[in-house]
């Protein structure tokens, strides 16, 4: 008959095996819904983010830009100008400043194929290039993307910004300093983009996954010392005996 240990090792081997490629594959599914997860959850959150922006700016189109008097101008230089209101967009791209303040939190960034001449100079990067090119079609649906950006994980949201209210077309169309004025309504007049550093969340949720994988393996090898334990105690050794006894017969 074979030694203890051979027959111990002969079953308890496979299933070391077994919990080990298990626990690999668990970890691994661990680690890809979390992150599919997170991505869902940020897009939401951009998306809302970017109704609120329209939203905001459609209110203020609506209930300022339509009811100022003709003393009052509309522009991007307007900060220490008492007579200047600034342009909806410009309400955007100051509040994209303010909030880029924060390192670490949400960002927007609002720009076309057709910038006046206050931002001509600007450089888009290949996201923003791409989204451009892709929105050209007036098709295009929103763009979500992973990317890195100044060395932390982010997920960039851009939509397609739609000239909504006649106000928007009219103005567009008649300021002397527009690039095209042939704008309708429903056009793509540019891109809304939502950026949202994810790199808190996936090293927490990383650093999660690797906490259940080692109580996993924790439990599992408890369970497997406790086998081995009551295999040799309660089984192999009785079996044994009578292997013995059943030999002295012969
Ligand atoms: C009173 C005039 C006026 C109104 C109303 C207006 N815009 Fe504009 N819009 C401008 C000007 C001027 C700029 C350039 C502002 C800047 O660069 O800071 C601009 C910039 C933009 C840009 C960014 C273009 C780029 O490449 O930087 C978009 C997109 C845009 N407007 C869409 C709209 C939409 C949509 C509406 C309506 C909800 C609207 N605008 C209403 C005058 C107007």
């Amino acid at each position: 008959m074979k030694s203890d240990s051979q027959i111990l090792t002969k079953i308890f081997t496979p299933l070391v095996i077994i919990t080990i490629v298990s626990a690999i594959l668990l970890s691994l599914y661990i680690t890809n819904q979390t992150k599919k997860n997170i991505i869902s959850n940020s897009t939401v959150y951009a998306l809302n983010t970017i109704k609120q922006y329209k939203m905001l700016r459609q209110y203020y189109t609506k209930y300022v830009i339509e009811k100022i008097p003709p003393s009052m101008n509309i522009d991007y230089i307007h900060k220490n100008l008492n007579n200047t209101l600034p342009l909806p967009a410009t309400m955007l791209k100051d509040l994209s400043v303010l909030l880029g303040q924060d390192k670490n939190g949400t960002q927007i960034n609002l720009y076309s194929s057709y910038p006046f001449p206050s931002s001509e100079n600007r450089k888009l990067d290949d996201f923003s290039k791409r989204a451009l090119i892709k929105f050209k079609d007036n098709k295009q649906k929103d763009i979500i993307e992973i990317t890195t950006r100044n060395n932390k994980k982010v997920l960039r949201v851009a939509t397609p910004d739609y000239m909504t209210q006649n106000t928007c077309v009219n103005c567009h169309n008649t300021r002397e300093d527009s690039p095209k004025k042939d704008w309708k309504l429903g056009d793509i007049r540019g891109i809304l983009e939502v950026i949202i550093p994810i790199n808190k969340e996936l090293e927490l949720a990383q650093s999660l996954n690797i906490q259940i994988i080692i109580l996993i393996l924790f439990l599992v090898n408890m369970i497997l010392l406790v086998l081995y334990f009551y295999f040799k105690k309660n089984i192999l050794k009785p079996y044994k005996h009578l292997y013995d006894e059943r030999k002295k017969f012969y």
